[in-house]
């Protein structure tokens, strides 16, 4: 986690004018800007015309989700894997080595291939693949520690305090992460422990649902006492689909969903959360990670390099990865590195960056069928649209053409909600409070099951099903929680037949 390492550079709050500037400099030496090629925009064309029609009761809905370079390939197991349609035959091959570097299982130093080594001391994964598994979401363990790991997942830790640009502070011991795997000679720091509590509850028209509350510790210490005030935040890997059009939407279409102090009285506020960007230099409009905590895409690649992989890049340089001074034999260990250099170069990060900005968005199913349409009626009725704001357009001078000016559906406002006690890990994160989290976007999450083979949702993938995450909105979506769980049984089906068309 690089968020706490990156002292002193706190500027003033608000919009940067550096950002399209420093994103058009890190893809322009693998793509120079080529116009789009046509036929990719005819083979989709048809449906296009649907794609601008509003969100309004009665109205065919979008199938583009992500814009012109949403993939119409079979909605399989390799959905979220797939290229944006839109893309050039030169930005294609880019694309494969990015997502070579993405599988890329990185080896303990030193090793005959000092290209690739440099993995730890202390990490969570060899290979960002190793959580985003076929580019999807993770999942929590099926038992606790030794008979299930913790793979695809990750325990942020810090206590009560801040570092610099209002970072969490680390654990002065264990650091912004906890490790669960380390290099031969070396302790792994611990395990998640989880125990689960069932909540029942009684939804209209007969139907029950149950809740299962998790309860987290860390065990297996292996550096000792962790601060008794440390806290804790579960998360899992979140999908990877959309996330350049994301990036690509522009500060001021966000920001003009936020209400912090509710002044239209509609009970949802949102904020936005403001951190520090390494990249950017200065504090920035936070997009990514569950509670919005990371603003750019570069950020968050290389801070997950440093905390879950263990391997420096120039934005994140430390080759210890998150191992803190009280870890002296951690800090020690041989790396891969030579002085002055990092593990893992800049042409390397670069086409990584351009894999996490490119990956397509699956095209909308059933987006004609009655039930579907109805669905989505009732989503906006219950206010969910509230937050899981449906459409925004991209800006116009993206970091490329192919994310540019761009009708997508993310159905998320990136900002951030306080979503009740239910849902709170008491650990802020910049801005966001214990209970607030990031709208999470909802496009492609009916594939998850078929990506995934799972159906486990919210941050840290507590929720068996879809109803199970709406029961668990509290807070500022008390509201459209208690109207969900109030539908007669007809209405909630066709609510969840919507949220399985996207
Ligand atoms: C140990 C599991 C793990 C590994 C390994 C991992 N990630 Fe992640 N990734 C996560 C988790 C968990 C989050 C959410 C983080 C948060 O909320 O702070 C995340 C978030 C992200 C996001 C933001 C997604 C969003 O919707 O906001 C991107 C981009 C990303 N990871 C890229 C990478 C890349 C690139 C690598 C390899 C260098 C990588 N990840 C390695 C678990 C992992
Ligand atoms: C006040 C804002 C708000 C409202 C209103 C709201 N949501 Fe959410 N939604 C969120 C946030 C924030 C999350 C992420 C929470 C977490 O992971 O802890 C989320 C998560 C979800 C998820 C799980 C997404 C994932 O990737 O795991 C689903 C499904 C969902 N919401 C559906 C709905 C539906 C359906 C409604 C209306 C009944 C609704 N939401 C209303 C803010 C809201």
């Amino acid at each position: 986690m690089q968020a706490g390492k990156s002292g002193g550079r706190m500027r003033s709050r608000g919009r940067s004018n550096s950002r399209s500037a420093v994103r058009r400099g890190t893809v322009g030496r693998l793509a120079p800007p080529v116009a789009l090629v046509a036929a990719v925009v005819l083979a989709v064309g048809s449906v296009a015309t649907v794609q601008s029609a509003a969100q309004s009761p009665g109205s065919p809905l979008a199938v583009l989700l992500g814009g012109e370079g949403t993939s119409t390939r079979t909605p399989d197991h390799n959905a979220f894997s797939h290229p944006m349609a839109n893309l050039t035959f030169a930005d294609r091959a880019t694309f494969n080595i990015g997502n070579a570097v993405f599988r890329r299982a990185w080896v303990i130093a030193p090793s005959s291939t000092a290209s690739g080594d440099g993995l730890g001391p202390l990490y969570n994964a060899r290979a960002c693949q190793h959580c985003h598994l076929k580019d999807g979401r993770g999942h929590p363990p099926e038992a606790n520690f030794p008979d299930d790991t913790l793979l695809s997942m990750l325990v942020r830790l810090s206590v009560p305090g801040e570092a610099a640009g209002d970072a969490p502070l680390p654990e002065p011991v264990y650091g912004g992460q906890l490790q669960d795997l380390a290099i031969p000679g070396l302790a792994p720091e611990g395990h998640l422990w989880t125990e689960w509590t069932d909540i029942p509850v009684e939804l209209a028209g007969g139907e029950t649902a149950t809740l299962r509350q998790p309860s987290y510790s860390i065990v297996d210490l292996g550096y000792g006492p962790i601060s008794p005030d440390v806290m804790l935040s579960v998360r899992v890997a979140p999908p990877m689909i959309g996330l350049g059009l994301l990036e690509a939407i522009p500060e001021e279409a966000i920001l003009a969903n936020a209400d912090p102090d509710d002044a239209d009285g509609d009970g949802i506020s949102g904020r936005p959360n403001w951190v520090e960007s390494p990249s950017l230099g200065e504090v920035a409009l936070g997009r990514f990670g569950w509670k919005a905590n990371v603003a750019t895409l570069i950020d968050q690649n290389s801070g997950a390099f440093n905390g879950d992989i263990g391997m420096s890049t120039a934005l994140v340089p430390a080759s210890f990865g998150d191992c803190t001074e009280a870890q002296a034999a951690c800090r020690a260990a041989p790396h891969g590195a030579a002085d002055g250099e990092v593990e893992v170069d800049t042409q390397l990060t670069n086409f990584l960056l351009f894999y996490t900005r490119t990956l397509a968005v699956p095209v909308r199913r059933d987006a004609d069928d009655p039930e579907v349409v109805h669905g989505s009626d009732v989503f906006a009725d219950l206010g969910c649209t509230g937050c899981h704001q449906p459409t925004f357009r991209t800006g116009a001078d993206a970091a490329l053409p192919a994310l540019s000016d761009q009708e997508i559906w993310p159905y998320t406002d990136l900002l951030l909600h306080d979503m009740g006690e239910g849902l709170a890990d008491h650990r802020p994160d910049g801005e966001a409070t214990g209970s607030e989290w990031r709208t999470a976007p909802l496009w492609g999450i009916g594939l998850t099951e078929v990506v995934s083979g799972h159906t486990y949702f919210l941050h840290d993938g507590r929720a068996r099903t879809l109803t199970e995450a709406v029961l668990w909105h509290g807070g500022e979506a008390q509201a459209a929680r208690d109207g969900f769980a109030g539908l007669a049984p007809e209405d909630r089906a066709a609510l969840l037949r919507f949220l399985e068309s996207l």
